[in-house]
C-alpha cells in the first residue's frame, strides 16, 4: 500500500514536472516565434541589428532582447532606440507576455499601436517616442495595470487621450507632447495618484483644463503648452505644491 502511495505521488510530481516543463518549451518557441514576427514586420535594418536574431542563437541572445532571472526563456525586455529600424510595430508582441519594457524610440517606425500592446499586464515601461505612428492612443492601455511611463512624444498620433489611462493606477509619466491629439484633457487624470510627469504640449487638445488635475499632488512637471485650449487657468492648479514647472 505505502509503496503505491509512493509510486503515485511520484508519478503525480514526474507528470506535474512534465508539464511545467512542456509549458515553458511552448511559451520560449512562443517568444521566439513573436520575436520573428516583430522581424518580420522591419523592412529597413540599416545597422544590420536584427542579423543576430537567427536560429544559430537563442532568443535571449538577440541583440535588444533581456529575459528574465526567475523565467530564463521569457522576453522581459525589447530595447532598440535609435537603431534607424524602418517598420510597422507587430500585434505578435502581445504574445510575449513576460514583457515588461518596450523601448522602440528614435526609429522610424510607422503604422500604428496595436492595442494588442494593452494585453501586456506585466508592462511597465513603453518608450515609442520620436517615430512616425499614426491612428490612435489603444484605450486597451489601460488595462496596463503595472504601467509607469507611457512615451510618445513627437509622433503623428490623433485622436483622443483615453479616460481609462486612470486605470493605470501606478503610471508616473504620460508624455505625449508633439502630436495631433484633439478633444479634451479627461478629467480622470486627475485622479491618478503618482503622476509625476505630464506632458501634452504642442498638440490640439480643446476644452477647459480640468479643475482636477489639482488633485495632482504628485506633479512635477506639467507641459499644456501650445494647445487650443480656453477658458481661464483653473485656481485648483495653485494646490500643485510639488510642482516643479513646464517641459
Ligand atoms: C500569437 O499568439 C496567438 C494566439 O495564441 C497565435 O494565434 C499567433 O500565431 C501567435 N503569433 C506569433 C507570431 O507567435
Ligand atoms: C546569426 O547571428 C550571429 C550573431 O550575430 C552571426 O554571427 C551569424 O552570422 C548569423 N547567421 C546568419 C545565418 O545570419
Ligand atoms: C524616450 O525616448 C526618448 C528618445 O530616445 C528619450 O529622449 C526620452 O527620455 C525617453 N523617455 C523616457 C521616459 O525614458
Ligand atoms: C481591457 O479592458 C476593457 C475595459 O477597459 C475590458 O473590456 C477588456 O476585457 C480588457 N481586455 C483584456 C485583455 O484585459
Ligand atoms: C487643429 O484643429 C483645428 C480645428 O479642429 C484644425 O482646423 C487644425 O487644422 C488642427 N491643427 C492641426 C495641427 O492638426
Ligand atoms: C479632485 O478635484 C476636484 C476638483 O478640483 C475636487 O472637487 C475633488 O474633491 C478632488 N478629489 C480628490 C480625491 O482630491
Ligand atoms: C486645494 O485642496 C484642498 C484640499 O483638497 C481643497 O480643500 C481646496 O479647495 C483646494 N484649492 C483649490 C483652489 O481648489
Amino acid at each position: 500500500m505505502e509503496l503505491c502511495y509512493h509510486l503515485l505521488t511520484i508519478h503525480i510530481l514526474f507528470c506535474l514536472s512534465s508539464i511545467t516543463l512542456a509549458a515553458n518549451l511552448f511559451n520560449s518557441k512562443t517568444d521566439a516565434s513573436a520575436l520573428l514576427s516583430f522581424k518580420s514586420h522591419i523592412s529597413s535594418d540599416p545597422f544590420g541589428v536584427l542579423s543576430s536574431w537567427n536560429e544559430s542563437l537563442h532568443h535571449c541572445q538577440w541583440q535588444g532582447v533581456l529575459c528574465g532571472k526567475h523565467h530564463p526563456d521569457r522576453v522581459t525586455a525589447l530595447l532598440l532606440d535609435s537603431k534607424q529600424l524602418t517598420g510597422s510595430i507587430s500585434p505578435s508582441l502581445a504574445n510575449l507576455t513576460f514583457l515588461q519594457r518596450i523601448s522602440l524610440s528614435d526609429n522610424q517606425f510607422h503604422g500604428i499601436i496595436p492595442v494588442e500592446i494593452g494585453y501586456l499586464n506585466r508592462l511597465r515601461f513603453l518608450n515609442l517616442s520620436m517615430n512616425f505612428i499614426e491612428g490612435i492612443i489603444p484605450s486597451t492601455l489601460g488595462n496596463c495595470s503595472n504601467l509607469q511611463v507611457i512615451a510618445l512624444r513627437y509622433n503623428n498620433l490623433g485622436g483622443t487621450i483615453p479616460p481609462n489611462l486612470v486605470q493605470c493606477k501606478r503610471l508616473q509619466a504620460i508624455d505625449a507632447g508633439y502630436n495631433f491629439l484633439t478633444g479634451g484633457i479627461p478629467s480622470e487624470l486627475g485622479h491618478i495618484p503618482q503622476l509625476r510627469f505630464l506632458a501634452l504640449h504642442v498638440n490640439n487638445l480643446t476644452g477647459s483644463i480640468p479643475s482636477t488635475l489639482g488633485n495632482l499632488s504628485s506633479l512635477m512637471i506639467l507641459g499644456l503648452h501650445q494647445n487650443n485650449f480656453e477658458g481661464h487657468i483653473p485656481d485648483s492648479l495653485s494646490n500643485l505644491t510639488s510642482l516643479l514647472g513646464s517641459v
